[in-house]
């Protein structure tokens, strides 16, 4: 078991537990469509535009408690500055701070930031991108849940904008959908294919050079707008506004198979009895510097051999799936509570497939009515307290090392 890690600052949420969605209802968060057919006709294929997703949507932090997140360490933040093509808007410097800058166009600087390093809130043109909110704002984790009809090895995480009059990051695209929820105040989104990938030299940001709008839309606190990959896209603050971006993890198929590859191997050092290489037909060489023959063959036998063993892919899969995020830590728990229901910590990530259930990188092999319960969790994040009444010995005793190690905790 994963030696549990500790952090002061890491928040226990007290989020109500919320299923996902079910599929075949339909929806407003859709635009009155369910999500099996926005799945079908919208998913990765073309924009959509949804008036009054969330109705009455309220910002899932206050902008000042918002700025305080932007100060922490283990909080990915960003902080970028635009002056206005007129010139008449002064870009005050970011004190402290390594600020990669272009006069006269766009200042980008990392977090954390600290308050006195956030321009004035009457300066127009700057805009602030906390990352990862659902991991630290209990309001922002039960929203992202809306969006678990993608399964939750592509859904991501949500992105936080606060944005002063002007403020935006330029014309770009983003090699992940996102849905980008206004949640206070006025965004106008220029959307458009894209045509021209090229982008701006010099700017410490992915601006496209050649932008080609095509659409155009004032969207008001509650309205969302769907994007597949690849649309070029620039979004500008009218006043003061807020918006939430739910973006998806994007493998990269070398990266994915790097990464499988190695942890693959890591497990098979466990299962696998160790061959050593034999010669007894090596006769004596007067090239002693090439590689043997045997030798390369009897790598290539070892690869193969590695490569017969999908279960090993399978476990590699979703370890590698379920890793919690950089900068995750847990705060250590208490055993649970006889009689409790469980939930999901925000930052437990936690999948199965049909052998095996993962959580926070860990595998286990489960199967029959334990399966049936750990798939419940996983697709659920929380199981009520007569769930937990029937679960094995076994589960229960993993339910346990999994609150003691911060993983879950007693639902409320
Ligand atoms: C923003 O909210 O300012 C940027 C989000 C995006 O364009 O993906
Ligand atoms: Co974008």
């Amino acid at each position: 078991m994963k030696s549990t890690k500790t952090s002061a600052s890491a928040a226990a949420t007290q989020a109500t537990p919320a299923g996902p969605l079910p599929i075949d209802h339909i929806t407003p968060l859709l635009g009155g469509m369910s999500p099996e057919t926005f799945m079908r006709r919208y998913w990765q294929k073309k924009p959509l535009l949804i008036r009054q997703a969330m109705p009455g949507v309220r910002p899932p932090i206050e902008r000042s408690k918002l700025f305080a997140l932007a100060g922490q360490e283990e909080v990915e933040s960003r902080l970028i500055v635009r002056e206005h093509a007129t010139g008449s808007a002064v870009v005050k410097k970011s004190r402290g701070k390594a600020a990669v800058s272009t006069p006269g166009q766009w200042q980008l600087t990392h977090g954390p930031l600290s308050r006195r390093s956030l321009p004035p809130l009457d300066q127009p043109g700057w805009t602030l991108l906390v990352q990862g909110l659902d991991l630290h704002v209990p309001a922002a984790y039960d929203l992202l849940q809306q969006f678990r009809f993608v399964p939750d090895a592509r859904l991501d995480d949500l992105m936080i904008s606060y944005a002063t009059d002007g403020g935006g990051v330029g014309p770009h695209y983003d090699s992940y959908d996102v849905f980008l929820l206004q949640v206070h105040g006025q965004r106008r989104w220029r959307i458009g294919p894209l045509k021209d990938t090229r982008l701006q030299d010099d700017v410490p940001l992915k601006i496209l050079t050649h932008f080609v709008p095509e659409e155009e839309h004032v969207l008001e606190a509650g309205d969302m707008l769907y994007l597949p990959p690849g649309w070029a896209h620039d979004g500008i603050a009218q006043g003061e506004c807020m918006t939430c971006s739910i973006g998806f993890r994007v493998p990269e198929g070398t990266d994915l198979a790097r990464e499988v590859l190695i942890r693959w191997m890591e497990g098979m050092d466990t299962i696998d009895k160790p061959r050593l290489y034999q010669d007894p037909k090596q006769a004596a060489t007067s090239t002693p510097g090439l590689i043997p023959d045997a030798l390369r063959q009897f790598t290539a036998d070892a690869v193969a051999r590695l490569m017969k063993d999908p279960a090993g892919l399978q476990s590699a899969l979703g370890e590698i799936l379920t890793e919690p995020k950089p900068r995750i830590w847990f705060q250590s728990g208490e055993p649970l509570p006889d009689g409790a229901g469980v939930r999901l910590d925000p930052r437990t990530r936690m999948m199965y497939d049909e052998q095996r259930v993962f959580a926070n990188g860990e595998s286990w092999r489960a199967g029959g009515k334990d399966a049936r319960h750990l798939r419940q969790l996983a697709d659920q994040r929380f199981l009520t307290a007569s769930v937990v009444a029937q679960v094995s010995e076994a589960v229960r005793e993993l339910l346990n090392q999994w609150a003691e190690d911060g993983w879950l905790h007693p639902l409320a």
